[in-house]
């Protein structure tokens, strides 16, 4: 016999517009099978989490005494897992079942994002792209690409010194030149590049399009078949669109990337080392073509994927440190020798105070399942709710948690990164690159610059709210704070720096 799952009756799963998407709509209560003990059900007087749910989910967990939560919404069933032991257990022990993605009509078929890596079904295309990107992306691999790295940043502190207050402008820039480098082997142009452009509107609609309950396609299927020029079919030609866009993220830096890498001029990059490996391999025209198209839809998963992501610790950092300037000066203290245990501390900190995806991003299940006698319906959206309190004070911003006394790491302290990239075989492809970036990034804008709070005109420090965006990708709301080099010396130093390797 199976126990019911706590259930509640939410509004809100992912992102705060997902919350006024459905507020008008009618939300239906789960049906189990019969015998079940029912739990209370919770329903309406529910005070909705609309902001910061996975805190919510957190309290939910703890009230109903359950690490299993379950909701339904439309016809969407949604599971909460609230432990690291259940996260555990489904996705990693009963992988099999449980690494499928949520199928959006309206994305996936009609706005053509079914070839991107994370939204992809679980199956052999799936396969082909984590082999392909764990071939670049693997801790050993990329290592290839600290090089460009290295470039990329002496570029942003270049920026920062020119234009400090348009921080994070810089730091997107610094994202997106290092993506489209790895992937393409191509640099973006200075200001306004159109294939980054191209790609954020393109995200921009897939963010729209990912409300659940925005199109009706997503919950009366057949509706894909009705033609743009029907009455009512607003939809398709809204997708016309959005599909375009997706079309020429995939197509346009990649065409470019093919044509600058025949001409000779290009770096090395994914897509110069995955088509030498083609061009090099026996196989027949057919399978080398089909190698190709997912070659390039990798190459455009890394380019999309992970700006925002890894932006975020960045963006932590410099907020962690205006809360607590004393992290600032152990580490810059440290910078100014060899080795590095407070700064690794430091990026770990900013990446375990606020994780950049508390929620990771939704998993499916493909068979009915149980688990601790809870019965979990086929077809669920399973998330993983990895905002946990494992940490003592965990809301303050304090990197010597990660230290023993004598100042090395500590083995012993949780390390956040076995938790933020998520868990499973979904496990995020780019967390080794992710780490280095946000590890160079942080040590050298350190080294260079001091970050305090800006001062208002009766001389009173400005303190940020501190506060975080609800969305999947959860960064901090826009804040001040000044960015000066260190001294004179390091001012020169950054002028020095070749930005053209
Ligand atoms: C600090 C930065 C980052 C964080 C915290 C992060 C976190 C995550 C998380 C939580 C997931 C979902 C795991 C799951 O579904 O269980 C994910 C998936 C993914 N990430 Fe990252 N990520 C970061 C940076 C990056 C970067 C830089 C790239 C690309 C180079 C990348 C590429 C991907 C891809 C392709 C997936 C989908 C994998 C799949 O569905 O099989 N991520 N990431």
């Amino acid at each position: 016999m199976y126990r019911e799952a706590p259930f509640l009756l939410l509004r809100e799963t992912i992102s705060s517009a997902f919350h006024d998407a459905i507020s008008s709509m009618t939300i239906e209560k789960p049906s189990f099978t019969s015998g079940s003990k029912r739990l209370p059900i919770i329903g309406n007087a529910l005070d909705y989490p609309t902001e910061t749910p996975w805190v919510k989910y957190a309290e939910w967990s703890r009230e109903y005494d359950s690490d299993v939560i379950y909701a339904k919404i439309f016809n969407t069933s949604l599971v909460i897992l609230n432990s690291e032991e259940a996260i555990n257990d489904l996705f990693v022990k009963r992988s099999a079942m449980y690494s499928d993605r949520p199928h959006h009509i309206m994305v996936n078929e009609l706005m053509g994002w079914s070839r991107n890596l994370p939204s992809m079904a679980y199956g052999d295309d799936w396969r082909t792209g984590r082999r392909l990107f764990h071939q670049e992306f693997s801790l050993n691999a990329s290592k290839r690409f600290r090089p460009h790295m290295r470039v990329a940043t002496r570029e942003l502190l270049r920026r920062l010194l020119d234009d400090p207050e348009n921080f994070v402008k810089h730091f997107r820039h610094l994202s997106g030149y290092i993506s489209m480098d790895i992937a393409y082997g191509m640099k973006p142009k200075p200001e306004d590049d159109p294939f980054i452009a191209c790609s954020e509107r393109a995200v921009a609609g897939v963010v729209r399009a990912f409300v659940p309950g925005a199109f009706f396609v997503d919950m009366i299927p057949w509706l894909k078949y009705v033609p743009a020029w029907f009455p009512g079919a607003g939809f398709q030609r809204q997708a016309r669109v959005w599909k375009k866009e997706t079309d020429d993220t995939f197509e346009l830096p990649w065409a470019a990337a093919k044509k600058l890498l025949a001409s000779g001029s290009s770096t090395p990059s994914f897509t110069s080392f995955t088509l030498e490996q083609i061009a090099e391999s026996n196989a027949t025209a057919e399978v080398k073509a089909k190698e190709e198209e997912a070659v390039k839809n990798t190459a455009a998963a890394m380019f999309l994927v992970g700006s925002d992501t890894s932006i975020a610790p960045l963006q932590s950092v410099l907020l962690g440190i205006l809360s607590n300037p004393e992290a600032q000066r152990k580490a810059q203290e440290e910078l100014d020798r060899d080795d590095l245990p407070y700064v690794t501390a430091l990026v770990k900190e900013a990446l375990r105070w606020h994780d950049p995806a508390p929620i990771a991003l939704p998993h499916r299940v493909t068979e009915e399942d149980v688990y601790k006698g809870y019965r979990i319906p086929k077809g669920s959206l399973v998330i993983s709710n990895l905002w946990c309190d494992v940490y003592t004070d965990p809301m303050a911003f304090e990197p010597a948690r990660f230290l023993r006394p004598d100042g090395t790491l500590n083995p012993d302290i949780r390390d956040p990164c076995d938790i933020i990239f998520g868990i499973g075989r979904r496990l995020c492809p780019g967390r080794h690159s992710a780490y280095s970036f946000a590890w160079l990034t942080i040590a050298s804008l350190l080294a260079v610059f001091d970050v305090t709070l800006p001062i208002d005109e009766n001389g009173i420090p400005i303190e940020p709210t501190y506060e975080y965006t609800s969305t999947v990708i959860s960064v901090p709301l826009p804040f001040k704070c000044v960015i000066k080099p260190r001294s004179e010396a390091t001012e020169k130093l950054v002028r020095s720096l070749d930005v053209d390797e």
